[in-house]
């Protein structure tokens, strides 16, 4: 029964294609914070990146000329920001012409220099008079790219989660009263003339209590139903992304893309932080955000928008202030070694992994001879629940519904088996893609061959 249908779902051709999608290479894009007296000179960080990693973009929290030199010719592209301060002076043409010129033209292009940022966090962190001047310097920097024949940088700024009112559910979802129409309304019609990115820094991080831990953390878990949109959401970064979108939909915004400048987890905090900072957590948190990244999924609202993504950070920087936590947002320490594995190394690279959390993939996994099937005893509730989170997750599912290849036999547990085993089978057949609460277990004999043998 269940097992027919999983045959029928893995033809050669299918299987073929699966192994592709599993062994391509993985990008994701970096924050290059530089707070830190201990991190490697930027010519080291460059050639590592480029060498050794599959991160293929930076951002920067300013405009480093020993970054932008480092990074010339490298084929990784750099988002640059301008310091906040710089705000009201750049509502001047012949500012930010002489701007331009001496801070990005004698890098670009062999830097490839993808976006400005205007200040960071400038409605978070104030004060008035930038928040006032920040569209203005973003189109006077625009005009002076004209200006000066550069066309493929963007103008964008990034905004911390405190734009929202409300986030939950996202359907309700809006910005700021005050901010919304006089200020983030001027800014998505700016992005939208230019079309440049609105970028927002979300921390699911932040949102994190024991209780939705797997949600936030992107282990396999129940999901939120938002029940205006009957959207079911699989994790707490999907969730935040669409409450953006649902708000700037509510300006009627909604045709800007987004992209996230900043999102991240740290692996190590103090005892008050626990046990919200791990290892374990920031493997999960980061590494699913690249498998998500990855697979060109977007979010429940937006299915079909890859979210432009940069983690937060590459280095854990020992000079930031604040609690434990703020110093181990890195992927790596100083010296490169990885904190822990997030499946971003190249190929034949083997990284020194510390603590390793989760078991890399074990050598009979990458010859597909591995799969995903209910346990004997889950309820057909468990399954039935387990059909609902894949079904949310962009898995397609049609083949499961009336008048779809696998429909028959009509029973959960047959549905459940080739969901469960597919949402495996793309998620990078971790063993926890195939925990389902616990509802779930893997199997190494083929459940098709059995039943024809
Ligand atoms: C998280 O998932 C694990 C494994 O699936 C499960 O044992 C645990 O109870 C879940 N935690 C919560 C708070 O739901």
């Amino acid at each position: 029964m269940a097992v027919s249908a999983t045959r029928r779902h893995f033809p050669p051709t299918s299987l073929f294609l699966l192994l592709i999608t599993i062994t391509s290479v993985q990008s994701i894009g970096v924050n290059y914070g530089t707070l830190g007296d201990n991190l490697p000179p930027p010519a080291q960080v460059a050639q590592f990146l480029k060498d050794r990693t599959t991160i293929d973009r930076i951002k920067i929290f300013d405009v480093n000329p020993d970054i932008l030199r480092a990074f010339a010719n490298t084929g990784i592209l750099v988002a640059v920001t301008v310091p906040n301060g710089e705000i009201p002076a750049l509502t001047d043409l012949a500012y930010a012409r002489r701007w331009l010129a001496a801070n990005i033209e004698p890098f670009y292009p062999q830097t490839k220099i993808n976006y400005i940022l205007v200040g960071n966090e400038i409605l978070h962190w104030g004060p008035q008079n930038l928040v006032d001047n920040l569209v203005a310097a973003m189109r006077t920097l625009h005009q002076a790219l004209i200006l000066s024949g550069i066309k493929d940088i963007k103008i964008t700024t990034a905004h911390s989660l405190g734009i929202l009112e409300s986030s939950d559910p996202p359907s309700l979802a809006k910005f700021r009263p005050g901010w919304d129409k006089g200020v983030l309304a001027p800014v998505l019609q700016f992005h939208r003339e230019t079309k440049s990115p609105f970028m927002v820094n979300p921390y699911p991080y932040f949102g994190y209590s024991p209780e939705n831990a797997n949600f936030s953390v992107f282990h396999t878990n129940r999901g939120v139903f938002d029940k205006f949109t009957k959207r079911t959401y699989g994790n707490m970064f999907d969730m935040l992304m669409d409450a953006v979108y649902v708000s700037m939909m509510k300006l009627r915004y909604g045709d800007v893309d987004i992209a996230v400048g900043e999102t991240g987890w740290s692996a190590l905090g103090e005892s008050f932080e626990q046990p919200r900072c791990s290892v374990e957590n920031a493997a999960a948190y980061n590494g699913g955000l690249v498998r998500k990244y990855n697979s060109g999924r977007g979010t429940p609202l937006r299915p079909r928008k890859k979210v432009e993504t940069y983690i937060f950070g590459l280095f854990n920087e020992n000079q930031k202030t604040g609690p434990l936590s703020e110093r181990n947002f890195g992927l790596f320490r100083p010296d490169f070694t990885p904190v822990y594995d997030i499946g971003i190394m190249r190929e034949g690279v083997a990284a020194p992994l510390q603590p390793i959390q989760r078991p890399a993939l074990p050598p009979s996994a990458g010859d597909g001879k591995k799969w995903c099937v209910p346990k004997a005893g889950a309820t057909d509730a468990e399954l039935q629940a387990n059909i609902d989170y894949v079904c949310s997750q962009g898995v397609d599912c049609h083949p499961i519904q009336p008048g779809g290849a696998c429909f028959d036999p009509d029973n959960v547990r047959a549905h459940a088996s080739f969901v469960m085993n597919a949402f495996y089978q793309t998620e990078g057949r971790h063993e926890f893609n195939c925990d389902f609460s616990g509802s779930g277990s893997i199997t190494f004999t083929d459940p098709s061959t059995s039943l024809y043998s």
